[in-house]
Parts: structure tokens; sequence; C-alpha cells
């Protein structure tokens, strides 16, 4: 039985959650392969807003095994707090989830690592969450990570002193190199360490009361039985650490082939791509976005499609669908089907832009991402299409759909190749066109 994967195709925020919940019916497991607490996926159903940071989106479906995989950075106490939610609103989920012992576990000391990381970037800031990504992958790579594993050795609270001790090294430096004043140093440490500890070792104790498991095995015995797997990604393609648009992203693999090795599954059981797109475009945080929009229109998008984001509230950059970014991210993953999100959001606009080409700095027209740094340089060859003037949120079905939206999707397909299978008008489950 095959693993379907579903991505972001630009920089994060396309509401992949949202998909996830509206497929999840068709499939036996869902799997978040990599990112952790910075991701935040929101599903709304039966009136009500759910937002999940590091629990799969299948969590609601009660006959849904549930996986967090050994690519994604884990926050206990953030993780807590979710589960917490959850059974305040009636979900049952312990039997259904599974978290990966080789997960790795993100430190209150590392969220402080982020922190001082980033004030010491001056005017390059990547715009981190500060959930302590950066750090706690840095530290997988390293090979000196504490692992969900970790948990059940009984050197587990040494192991976490010597973590710590190594990390109040790295704010030392930062002290001795003046890039921080000392003080603001040891008062982001003890904010975010010292004062966060007792929290942390109780969230750790109810860590290990989870089924904590080797989840490649879990996962490749549940194909091997005829399960059938969606493997859930976080952030977008734009943000990943090869091929999005470095420094400027996160520090995981967030294409598909991260499914792999994030979720301990040989890529032939991959098949289907489900590449989930926005029908304008969004990023947080620093780094170039060529159709960013800094005017009225793009106010108009941020608040018509509510672009605030759902970890950190921080207004999103907006802008217009962007063509040779998307193709970039199509290549990448190799996406069979897209999902064109919050086509309302464009309801209102007489016209609708679609960057088509980049303009480079030497007048040449180039249908391909250049390298980040020139991609700041580049010009946005916009096409316009009219707008649809309808009120998409009140329709269901695919031939309700107007003229000009029709005209949107098949100027899409032919541009980009890949066919267009659902069409989202509103944050609810049920706001969910598919096409045939
Ligand atoms: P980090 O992953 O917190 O280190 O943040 C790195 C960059 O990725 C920043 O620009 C963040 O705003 C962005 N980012 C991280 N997670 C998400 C997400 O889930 N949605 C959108 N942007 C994200």
């Amino acid at each position: 039985m095959p693993v379907d994967v579903l991505i972001g195709l630009q920089w994060g925020d396309e509401g992949k959650g949202k998909i996830v919940d509206v497929l999840a019916p068709t499939y036996d497991v869902v799997a978040r392969f990599q990112g952790g607490p910075n991701a935040g996926h929101t599903l709304t159903f039966d009136g009500l807003k759910h937002v999940l940071h590091q629990v799969p989106s299948g969590i609601f479906h009660p006959h849904i095994i549930n996986v967090v995989g050994n690519g994604v950075v884990l926050d206990p106490v953030v993780f807590r707090q979710e589960l917490q939610k959850l059974t305040d609103r009636g979900v049952e989920w312990r039997k259904n989830l599974h978290v990966s012992k080789k997960a790795q576990l993100i430190l209150p000391s590392h969220r402080a690592l982020d922190r001082l990381n980033e004030e010491a970037r001056g005017n390059t800031k990547i715009g981190s969450t500060l959930k302590g990504i950066g750090p706690t992958y840095t530290d997988k790579v390293s090979r000196v990570g504490l692992r969900v594993g970790h948990l059940l050795l009984p050197d587990f609270e040494t192991r976490y002193q010597e973590t710590v001790a190594r990390h109040h090294q790295q704010a030392a430096f930062y002290a001795s190199q003046q890039v921080l004043a000392p003080e603001a140093a040891e008062a982001a440490w003890h904010e975010e360490v010292t004062a966060k500890e007792a929290d942390f070792f109780s969230a750790v104790e109810f860590l290990r009361t989870l089924q904590l498991t080797d989840t490649e095995y879990l996962l490749n015995d549940l194909l091997a039985q005829g399960k059938r797997v969606l493997a859930e990604g976080a952030q977008g393609s734009l943000l990943d650490i090869d091929f999005g648009t470095y420094p400027y992203v996160t520090s995981s693999s967030t294409i598909a082939a991260g499914a792999c090795t994030g979720l301990g599954i040989a890529p032939r059981h991959l098949a289907k791509v489900y590449g989930i797109t926005k029908a304008y475009c969004t990023r947080v945080g620093g780094g170039p976005f060529p159709t960013e929009l800094l005017d009225e229109t793009g106010e108009q998008i941020r608040q018509a499609g509510r672009e605030f984001g759902s970890t950190t509230g921080r207004p999103r950059r907006c802008g217009w669908i962007d063509l040779p970014a998307l193709r970039y991210a199509i290549m990448l993953n190799g996406v069979t089907e897209l999902h064109l999100m919050k086509a309302d959001v464009l309801d209102s606009f007489a016209e609708i832009q679609v960057c088509t080409h980049y303009r480079l700095s030497d007048g040449t027209l180039t249908l391909q991402l250049p390298d980040p740094g020139d991609l700041a340089h580049v010009v946005p060859v916009l096409q316009t299409l009219p707008g649809w003037h309808t009120d998409l949120t009140q329709l269901t079905e695919y031939n309700t759909l107007p003229a000009n939206l029709l005209a949107y999707l098949g100027f899409l397909e032919r541009e980009l190749q890949v066919p267009i299978r659902i069409v989202s008008v509103g944050p609810d489950r049920v706001s969910t066109i598919v096409l045939s």
C-alpha cells in the first residue's frame, strides 16, 4: 500500500492542516515527518477552530493512527498543552498517538539559543518563530542532541544537564564577543531556561506516559498490512533547508523526499504528492519575496485572508501567486495534484495578477528560481486576469463556480502542468470543492 505525501509549495501557511483533515477519512495513518512547534495547522469543523502545532492533523478521526516521526523536533511542554486542549474538547487521543523514540527533544535552552542567535544576526534576522527549531536540529546534526528515547534511560537528567551546560557556554560566547550585552544574554537565558525547567521536567514526566515507539517499524508493519499512510508536511518547500531561500529557511527537509528520512519509509512506497498552494502568496519572517505587495492591495489580501500567524500572531507578508516559485516546488516534490487554498480571499478583486516570469537584473527573462541572493533583485513579470466578483464561500459544487475562476484555474493548470483537484473556499471542512 502506498504512502501519499502532503506538502506546502510556498513559504508555509498554505492550509495543509485543513486538507489533511479533509483527506483523513480515506487514510489509516497520518504521520508528521519534520518541523515542530514552529508549525500551526488550523482545522475548522462543527463550529470550532483547532490549531495543532506538533500533533498530526488526523487526531480528530478515531480510526486514524497518528505518528510523530523521527524527523520531528518535539517540545514536551507545547505537546502536553496541545494534548490537554484536545482532552478538554473530548478528543480521545491516547490510544491513537505514537511518538518516535528517535525524534529530537527541544529543551528550554534551545529556545533561549534561538533567541540569542537571532539577536546576534542584527539586520539579517531570519524571523524565526523562536521555538528552538534551529538549535535543536543543529544539535541533532552535531550528534549531541537528546532524543525522545533518551527519556527512558536512567541517566536522562545527567544528559540534560550536560546539554544545558554546553548551551550555556554558547550563550556566554555571545556575551564575550559583545554581540549582546552580558546582562541581556544572562536575562534571556534565565527567562528561557532556569525559570522554565520545572515545567519542562513535568512535561517530560507526562511524555513518558505516552506510546514512545520505534515508529519506523510501526509504519512499515502497517504498510505491510495494507494500511494507507498520509505523510503530513509542515512549513513549505521554499523554507526547505536545501532548496528554500537560504538562509531564510527553516532547519528541516520540508519537501516530499523528507517524508522518507523523517519517517523511515523507503522511496518506493511513495505514490501521490499533494501540493498545497494559496491562490496568492504569503510569507512570515525575513527573506526574498518577489511578488510581495507593500501597498493597499497587500493589506487588502492580509485583511481578507486574516493573514496573521497561527503560531506567533505576526502579520504575514502578502503578494500575488508566483509561478516560477511554484514550478520549482512542483519539480522538487514531484507533485501529482494541486490543491488551491483560500480562493475566496480574492472574491472582491476586480483583477488578479499572476507572476509568470522573473526579469533578472541584466534584463533577461527567466522561468527559473535564481539563487536566493539574486531572487531579492528580480522583478516579477505579471499577467492580469479578470476577477470573479462572486461570494465563493456559498458554493459547494464544481459546476456552480464562476467562469472567471474557472479561467484562473485553467490558466494555472496550463502554466504549471499539474491538475488542480481541490479548491478551498473557506476555513471550514465543508468549504471544499473537489474538481473531478
Ligand atoms: P524557524 O523554523 O522557527 O527557525 O523559522 C525559520 C523561518 O521559517 C522563519 O521565517 C519563520 O517565520 C518560518 N516558518 C517556520 N515555521 C513556519 C510555518 O509553519 N509557517 C510559516 N512560516 C514558518
